[in-house]
């Protein structure tokens, strides 16, 4: 049986990034994967870093109605919101036990969020990757979209579920299957519009540097029209853009979206400027993003259909999870 989970951490407004590197592939695995899907707002994991809570409480509200813009469909889907199912925090103090200060230690996100002041950090940033574990092993979870930079938390979600296994349950009768990340084939790395070396990110300060998908046609069209370029036309073919990353992320761009590679673009575009690249590119990502923004802004008005769609999400969520919490429990010898 398969079953596909993510997350995303309901920080910020959802960008070109975001869209093109995760959201579009949980809404294509909708149609591609069998079984069931879920997928989460990590509310729980955005209380790790300094957050101010009214702001939490607005983005969840914002990230759901972004991801039922971009196509996640609640029929054909679960989305909910960690907070709402407490099995989740739950899993993560069982999963405690298990989970080694030297595995956590070696993750490269805990390192470089914390940099050189580990002694200041929350304990729930040093945690973090064993919530993470619990989100996917409380569902049976057979699949894990991520991008590469989550690998590192997928592999020790499949650490912890195997020393669990092997400490507490029978080999015929394993308490937690293991996952498996899957990285899609069509996920597009997107850099910043100001600095073809960073990537898009909702965390960079500069708002010229990203798309986001509530911008209206002007903004995106001016955004586009700003983005850093070089002189030089368009290659023909994509080993001209060696050397030239933010030319090479514009085509990248224009690829991800008409579903094209890089040098089909170029075979289309090689020898022109960016004064006819930009304008095209710019059309293209207004009439695309246009149905998203539309919906995500009726959407975000009716808070109601917002806390209704995550409210029906959590309480299937709370029962598919049951079976394996209560079978975490007894394994360990917890009397409830
Ligand atoms: P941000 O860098 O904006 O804070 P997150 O780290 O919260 O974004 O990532 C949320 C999701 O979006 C992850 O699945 C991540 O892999 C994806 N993602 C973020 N930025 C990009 C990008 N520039 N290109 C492709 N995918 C991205
Ligand atoms: N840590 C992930 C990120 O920052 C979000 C996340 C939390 C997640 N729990 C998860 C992703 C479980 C996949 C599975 O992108």
């Amino acid at each position: 049986m398969m079953r596909t989970l993510s997350g995303i951490q309901p920080t910020g407004n959802l960008h070109l990034g975001n869209y093109l590197g995760a959201i579009r592939n949980w809404v294509r695995m909708q149609d591609e994967m069998p079984g069931e899907k879920l997928y989460f707002l990590a509310d729980l994991h955005a209380i790790s870093m300094p957050h101010v809570p009214a702001d939490l409480t607005a983005n969840t509200r914002a990230m759901t109605a972004a991801l039922v813009a971009c196509g996640i469909d609640t029929d054909r889907s679960l989305l909910f919101n960690q907070a709402r199912v407490p099995a989740h925090a739950e899993l993560q103090w069982l999963l405690n036990g298990t989970a080694r200060m030297g595995w956590l230690n070696r993750m490269t996100q805990w390192k470089d969020k914390a940099g050189k002041n580990r002694e200041g950090q929350s304990v729930a940033l040093f945690g973090y990757p064993v919530l993470q574990a619990a989100d996917v092993l409380l569902y049976q979870t057979t699949h894990v979209p991520v991008g590469e930079d989550q690998k590192q938390h997928l592999e020790l979600a499949r650490d912890i579920a195997q020393k669990f296994n092997n400490d507490f349950a029978s080999e015929d009768a394993p308490v937690f299957t293991l996952p498996e990340a899957i990285t899609p084939p069509q996920a597009a790395r997107i850099m910043s519009l100001r600095d073809g070396s960073k990537k898009m990110s909702k965390s960079d300060p500069s708002e010229m540097s990203r798309i986001e998908l509530a911008d209206d046609a002007d903004t995106v069209m001016k955004k586009v029209k700003k983005a850093k370029t070089d002189p030089e036309p368009l290659p023909s073919e994509a080993k001209g853009l060696v050397g030239r990353p933010e030319a090479l992320n514009l085509v990248t761009i224009y690829a991800a979206v008409t579903d094209k590679t890089v040098d089909a673009v170029l075979g289309e575009f090689g020898g022109e400027g960016f004064g006819k690249f930009k304008p095209a590119l710019g059309e293209l990502l207004v009439e695309t993003l246009r149905p998203i923004s539309t919906r995500f802004n009726e959407l975000l008005g009716d808070r109601e259909a917002l806390d209704a769609i995550l409210a029906r999400g959590a309480s299937h969520a709370r029962e598919l999870g049951r079976p394996t919490l209560d079978a975490a429990y007894t394994a360990l010898g917890l009397v409830r």
